[in-house]
C-alpha cells in the first residue's frame, strides 16, 4: 500500500466569526501563545510521516506564505546575538524546513468541499489527508498519524471524529457508525449541519479525514449544499454508502480556531503547559480566579 506522504491544508475560509480580528489576518495565523495556529497544524502533520503540504489560500492570505519562507533580514540580525537569539534564530528557520510547501488559490469562497477540489493536481492518484485550517489538535499520538494507521489497516477513507453535545450537533456532521475495535468505526452515512431529525448519531467529524483521490471525480459532481457551498461532507457522503469509510474517535484535544470561545480556549490550555511561560502564567491565573 502507497505510503501517505502528502496534504492538504485548507485554509480560505473568510473567517467571519472572528472578525474583526480576521478582517486582514487570516485566522490561521492567529496565535495561540507564540506560534501561529498553522504553525501547530503543520507540525502535526509532519509527526505524522507527512512530507509534501499544499496550503489553500486566497486573497489576503499571503502571509500564512511568509510564515513558512526564510527572512534573509531578521535571521541575519538574530545573528552572532548571544545562546538566546541563536536558539530563536534557529527556530525561525526551521520551520521553513519543516515540509514541501505549495500554495494554491481558491478563487472564489465556494465551500470546503471546492477548496479540496483545488488540490486535484497536487495530489495526483495518492491518498492525502486533509487538516482543516482552523482545527489544532494537541496531543502525544497525533491525529493525523492516528488516521494514516487506520487507512493503512483498511485501506479506506478515515474520517477523524468525536461526539459532540446534542445541543450542538446541528453545527457539525453527524455520521451513521457502527463498531470496527477499538476506538474505530465503520461509517455508513453522513449528513452535514443536521437539522434534529435527520441526525444519525453524535460523531461528528472534527477538523481531520484521509482521503483516497477517486474524491475528486465525485467532488465534481457534488452540488452545492447547505449554505449554498459544496460541501466536503456530501462527497465523502457518497463514499461512504459506495465503499464505506473507517471513523477513527481520535485521541488529543482539539480546538476550534474558528471561533473566539475556542481560540482563548486554546490560548490558555496551551500557555499552561508552555515551557517559557507555564508557571508564571499559571500563578497568574490562580491569583485571577480568587477575583472572579
Ligand atoms: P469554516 O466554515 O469554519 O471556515 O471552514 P470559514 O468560512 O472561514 O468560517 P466562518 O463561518 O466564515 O467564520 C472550515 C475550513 O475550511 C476552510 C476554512 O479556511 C477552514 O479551514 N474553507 C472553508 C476554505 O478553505 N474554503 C471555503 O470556501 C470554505
Amino acid at each position: 500500500m502507497k505510503k501517505i506522504t502528502k496534504a492538504v491544508i485548507p485554509a480560505a475560509g473568510l473567517g467571519t466569526r472572528v472578525l474583526p480580528a480576521t478582517k486582514s489576518m487570516p485566522k490561521e495565523m492567529l496565535p495561540i501563545v507564540d506560534k501561529p495556529a498553522i504553525q501547530y497544524i503543520v507540525e502535526e502533520a509532519v509527526r505524522s510521516g507527512i512530507t509534501d503540504i499544499l496550503i489553500i489560500t486566497n486573497r489576503g492570505k499571503g502571509l500564512i506564505e511568509d510564515h513558512f519562507d526564510r527572512v534573509p533580514e531578521l535571521e541575519a540580525k538574530l545573528q552572532g546575538g548571544g545562546a538566546a537569539k541563536e536558539k530563536i534564530l534557529k527556530e525561525v528557520v526551521d520551520i521553513s524546513h519543516l515540509a514541501n510547501f505549495y500554495f494554491v488559490r481558491q478563487k472564489e469562497t465556494r465551500g470546503l468541499g471546492h477548496a479540496v477540489n483545488r488540490a486535484r493536481s497536487f495530489v495526483g492518484n495518492d491518498p492525502f489527508a486533509v487538516l482543516y485550517g482552523d482545527d489544532v489538535i494537541i496531543g502525544e499520538d497525533p491525529a493525523c498519524g492516528q488516521l494514516i494507521r487506520a487507512y493503512e489497516e483498511y485501506g479506506k477513507g478515515v474520517l477523524g471524529v468525536k461526539k459532540v453535545s446534542p445541543e450542538a450537533i446541528h453545527k457539525y456532521s453527524s455520521l451513521k457508525v457502527e463498531p470496527l475495535h477499538d476506538n474505530l468505526y465503520n461509517c455508513t452515512d453522513m449528513v452535514e449541519k443536521p437539522t434534529p431529525d435527520k441526525v444519525l448519531s453524535l460523531f461528528s467529524i472534527l477538523g481531520r479525514c484521509v482521503l483516497p483521490p477517486e474524491i475528486f471525480d465525485i467532488l465534481d459532481q457534488t452540488p452545492p449544499g447547505v449554505g449554498g457551498e459544496i460541501q466536503l461532507t456530501d462527497a465523502m457522503r457518497t463514499l461512504a454508502r459506495s465503499q464505506g469509510m473507517v471513523a477513527v474517535e481520535f485521541t488529543g484535544k482539539r480546538y476550534d480556531m474558528g471561533n473566539k470561545l475556542g481560540i482563548l480556549q486554546a490560548q490558555v490550555e496551551v500557555a499552561l503547559n508552555h515551557p517559557e511561560v507555564g508557571k508564571d502564567f499559571r500563578e497568574y491565573l490562580k491569583e485571577l480566579s480568587k477575583t472572579l
